[in-house]
């Protein structure tokens, strides 16, 4: 058998599916981090179109549809109040995991490292792995919120960062990043000459007052930002993300994009194109559905409610949970299947997202509410009332 290459040795498998192995029958899944609600009106009728076309299915353009590209700037320019954006500040990928893949193979010299969340999204911590860097974790502050000190002072204490990644509203702890920290952080990578890379797929399911990104705060060069249609446009199987951000950083990345798989299916593009055109009724319904999670939280399980620490509210559909009062942080996943195998529900544990994860749960509201329902009602009596 041909050796696995260094760069791809020690990949492990989401711990999120790993969690979903050997569950029993009839477990409720509050593991996996997508909405559970049903896909916008008009991107079932945007595939149903493509579908029915007649003729051949061609490639398209390596960048993705002009008109998809249009609407991905038109959304990100109004969503962001920074009008007079060009096609050339916005790539268009498979996902936004994509966006990410293609940026660190982009920019991320081998042997150098890479600044992550911790805890944070855990392909942050792969791609580096892949691209043979260094990933070092940044503590984030109260309620998983964007601690600037802590970047800046990685960034002091390494001198061969390449790139920087911020995430907000958080995967998995929901915390935010004040306009003040986004600026701080934006300084700090701007004076060493970093890429900094803020990945803001959460960002339009805000409970509350919109929290503010990074391009807002900062403006366009201030580093690349990621959106989706994965999380707030309730289409995650479509696989349509992008990347915005000055057209030179853009432009290796979207080489890579090209090498590795061209651009999203025709179909998703259209369908893709479609919501982002209605963003403002989707998103506005997407935020309902986030609302009545929360909701449900509140009515059958106040005592796992957060407090509102991390500023300008909530966002997000992730509850992050500390394990129950006497379980040591050490004995996070062991506690996570024990839940899972004696009450039949996954969660993800913490330690899962990077060290400082230890002691927590990742629990995800983002799923039907029938099934969220019946999984908070078999997690709740885990914790004290
Ligand atoms: C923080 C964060 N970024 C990026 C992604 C990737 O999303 P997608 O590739 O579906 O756009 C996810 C998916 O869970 C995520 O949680």
């Amino acid at each position: 058998m041909s050796p696995v290459a260094t760069r791809a040795s020690g990949l492990a498998v989401s711990p999120i599916r790993r969690m979903a192995v050997g569950a029993p029958d009839g477990t409720v899944s509050l593991g996996l981090g997508e909405p559970g609600w049903p896909v916008p009106l008009v991107a079932r009728q945007a595939l149903a179109a493509a579908g029915a076309a007649e003729g051949a299915l061609p490639y398209g353009p390596n960048t993705s549809s002009p008109e998809l590209v249009a609407a991905v700037r038109d959304q990100h320019a109004a969503a962001h109040g920074i009008p007079g954006l060009s096609t050339e500040q916005v790539m268009v990928t498979s996902g936004s995991q994509a966006a990410l893949f293609a940026l660190f193979c982009a920019h991320v010299e081998a042997g150098s490292t890479v600044l992550v969340p911790d805890p944070g999204f855990v392909s942050y911590r792969s791609l580096a792995h892949l691209c043979q860097a260094r990933a070092v974790g940044y503590r984030l502050g109260e309620g998983g919120a964007l601690d600037a000190w802590q970047v800046e002072t990685a960034l002091e204490a390494h001198s061969d960062v390449s790139l920087v990644v911020l995430n907000h509203p958080a995967n998995p702890t929901g915390g935010m990043a004040s306009a003040a920290a986004l600026a701080r952080v934006a300084e700090a990578c701007a004076r060493r000459g970093v890429l900094l890379v803020s990945d803001e797929v959460y960002r339009e399911l805000w409970v509350g007052e919109r929290p503010p990104g990074l391009h807002d705060t900062a403006g366009v060069d201030a580093g690349v930002v990621l959106g989706s249609v994965s999380k707030a446009f309730g289409a995650p199987g479509l696989r349509v993300g992008w990347a915005v951000g000055a057209a030179e950083l853009l432009a290796p990345a979207r080489v890579v994009h090209n090498a590795m798989t061209t651009a999203p299916a025709r179909p998703s593009q259209e369908a893709a194109t479609a919501l982002l055109r209605a963003a403002d009724e989707v998103l506005a319904e997407a935020r309902g559905h986030v609302r009545a999670r929360w909701a449900l939280l509140a009515r059958v399980a106040p005592h796992l409610l957060p407090p509102d620490t991390s500023g300008g509210g909530r966002a997000g559909f992730y509850l992050w949970l500390p394990l129950p009062d006497g379980v040591p942080p050490e004995e996070t996943t062991d506690f996570a299947l024990r839940v899972r195998d004696t009450s039949r529900v996954t969660t993800v544990p913490g330690d899962a997202f990077g060290p400082a994860g230890a002691g927590w749960l990742r629990v995800s509201l983002g799923g039907p509410l029938e099934e969220l329902d019946e999984g908070l009602a078999r997690l709740a009596p885990w914790w004290k009332a």
